[in-house]
């Protein structure tokens, strides 16, 4: 089983219920005796979580937006996700940059083109090598219909600027993870979301099993 650094995210649209898999995550690799730094994007410094509440609560054209949640992006590589892989830990991201093509591109129309220089200016690590782009090493695609997360969202808690978006926006956001994912099928692992929650938890299991990283 490996000992170096492991970075997974986990992406899927508001309501597709990401959070508790996470935490099991981050208790069967504790388990098994590995160090996890458990996380989350836009945010994860105290820098990045004030750039979050900007994000999340006030408007801004879809540009304004995927600059912020980059440079949040940025700050958060740099100060929490790099050192702690250099330590060997796994770092579990509760969304990372395939949130900003499925939000900010596929959701809002912003051009894929730029997310894409963003994404290589940003991710960009020369000391780990002149054309090394940091990437997760595993996404956990959490992949539920727009309609049903709607369903579950409904009356959960006060809607944030994306939570309150209609069923339409996250027919598109579903749209731009498949995207990506089609893109780079072998960093996926599709998960059916419409599953029961134990359902759930088991192919997230064997997603991370499958790859020898938990025994
Ligand atoms: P989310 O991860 O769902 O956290 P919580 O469970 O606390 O609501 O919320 C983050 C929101 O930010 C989500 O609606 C997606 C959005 N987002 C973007 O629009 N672009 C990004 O690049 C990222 C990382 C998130």
């Amino acid at each position: 089983m490996t000992t170096s650094g492991l970075f997974i995210s986990f992406e899927g649209i508001d309501g597709a219920g990401k959070s508790t898999h996470i935490d099991g995550l981050a208790q069967a690799f504790r388990a098994q005796g590995r160090a996890v730094t458990l996380t989350r994007e836009p945010g994860g410094t105290p820098l990045a979580e004030k750039l979050r509440t900007l994000v999340l609560n006030d408007p801004m054209d879809a540009m304004t937006e995927a600059l912020l949640v980059f440079a949040a992006r940025r700050d958060h590589l740099l100060t929490v996700i790099e050192p702690a892989l250099s330590r060997g830990e796994v770092v579990l991201c509760d969304r990372f940059t395939d949130a900003t093509f499925a939000y900010q591109g596929a959701g809002r129309g912003f051009n894929l083109q730029m997310l894409m220089i963003l994404e290589h200016w940003v991710q960009a690590l020369p000391a780990l090598g002149e054309h090394f782009i940091r990437q997760p090493d595993l996404t956990v695609w959490f992949d539920l219909p727009a309609e049903i997360a709607a369903q579950r969202l409904a009356g959960a808690r006060v809607p944030d600027k994306f939570e309150s978006q209609p069923v339409e926006f996250f027919k598109r956001v579903s749209s731009g993870y498949l995207a990506r994912m089609s893109g780079e099928p072998e960093r996926f692992a599709r998960i059916n979301a419409e599953n029961t929650r134990e359902g759930v938890w088991l192919d997230v299991f064997n997603a991370i099993k499958t790859r020898g990283w938990l025994g």
